[in-house]
């Protein structure tokens, strides 16, 4: 079986810089329509990890597969095709300051597709209304809450219909409102969009707020993986830690 049945199926993937060995080894599995979380601290080499899940970073050793289909050796014009299938959710919102938020939206259609300026309208208010945002096509980002940009953000990533969204730290730098805004929005578009989700975050409130299962990474390795209540009652000297800075506090 070779990452048959998964959305995502990464094996034994190792990654070193130099002498900085970041990946030793990462197995993991992402099953359709679920959210997972890698959770790790700073550096702990997530942004790494999901880099090779779009193929902008090569394996020096191991297999990944995104629908069946292994990338790790396939060709740049494949690896496009490959990205297609995600949408990517950035720390910040990574919005164009100098467009409307319509404009922005409507960025990925017209790079994309072409469609009439009446139904680049429509696909760009009804994704904006999915997340709750009414008459906000013409404001400018800077306009709005940290949270609304948020959800522009991920308006933006779906507007082709993607079958899986990438979030990378989406609650990094916002205050607890908007996290918890940020957390709702992840949520709603798993329900909404029956989309499989990867977050990569250090964020373990946010973490417990939206996986479905969650992946503990440190030193280059999975040290444990599992539904929410079982990551939380891990053995694991480490994740104990890492797990208690938080849990610690409510
Ligand atoms: N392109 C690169 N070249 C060299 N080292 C890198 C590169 N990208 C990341 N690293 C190193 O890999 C490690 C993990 O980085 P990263 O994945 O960004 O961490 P995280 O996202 O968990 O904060 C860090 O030590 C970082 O310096
Ligand atoms: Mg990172």
């Amino acid at each position: 079986m070779n990452g048959e049945g998964a959305a995502i199926e990464i094996r034994d993937l190792c990654k070193r810089f130099g002498e900085n060995e970041v990946l030793k080894g990462i197995s993991l599995r992402v099953e359709h329509g679920s959210t997972t979380v890698i959770l790790g601290a700073s550096g702990s080499g997530k942004s790494v990890l999901i880099k090779h899940v779009i193929g902008l970073l090569r394996p020096d050793s191991g297999e990944i597969w995104i629908e069946g289909e292994a990338i790790a050796q396939a060709g740049e014009r494949r690896l496009n095709e490959v990205r297609r299938k995600f949408g990517m959710v950035f720390q910040g919102a990574a919005l164009f300051d100098s467009m409307t938020v319509g404009e922005n939206v409507a960025f990925p259609l017209r790079e994309h597709l072409s469609l009439s300026e009446r139904e680049i309208r429509a696909i760009v208010t009804e994704k904006l209304n999915l997340f709750g945002l009414f008459g906000v096509e013409d404001k400018y980002p800077a306009e709005l809450s940290g949270g609304m940009r948020k959800r522009v953000g991920l308006a933006r990533a779906i507007v082709l219909n993607p079958g899986m969204i990438l979030y990378d730290e989406p609650t990094t730098g916002l205050d607890p409102i908007a996290t918890e805004n940020v957390n709702g929005m992840i949520v709603e578009a798993r329900e909404k969009l029956q989309v499989t989700s990867v977050v990569i975050s250090h964020d373990i409130g946010a973490a417990f707020a939206v996986a479905d299962a969650i992946a503990v990474l440190h030193d280059g390795r999975i040290v444990e993986y599992g539904a929410p209540a079982a990551v939380r009652a891990s053995e694991h000297p480490h994740v104990r830690q890492f797990l208690s800075t938080w849990f610690s506090r409510v």
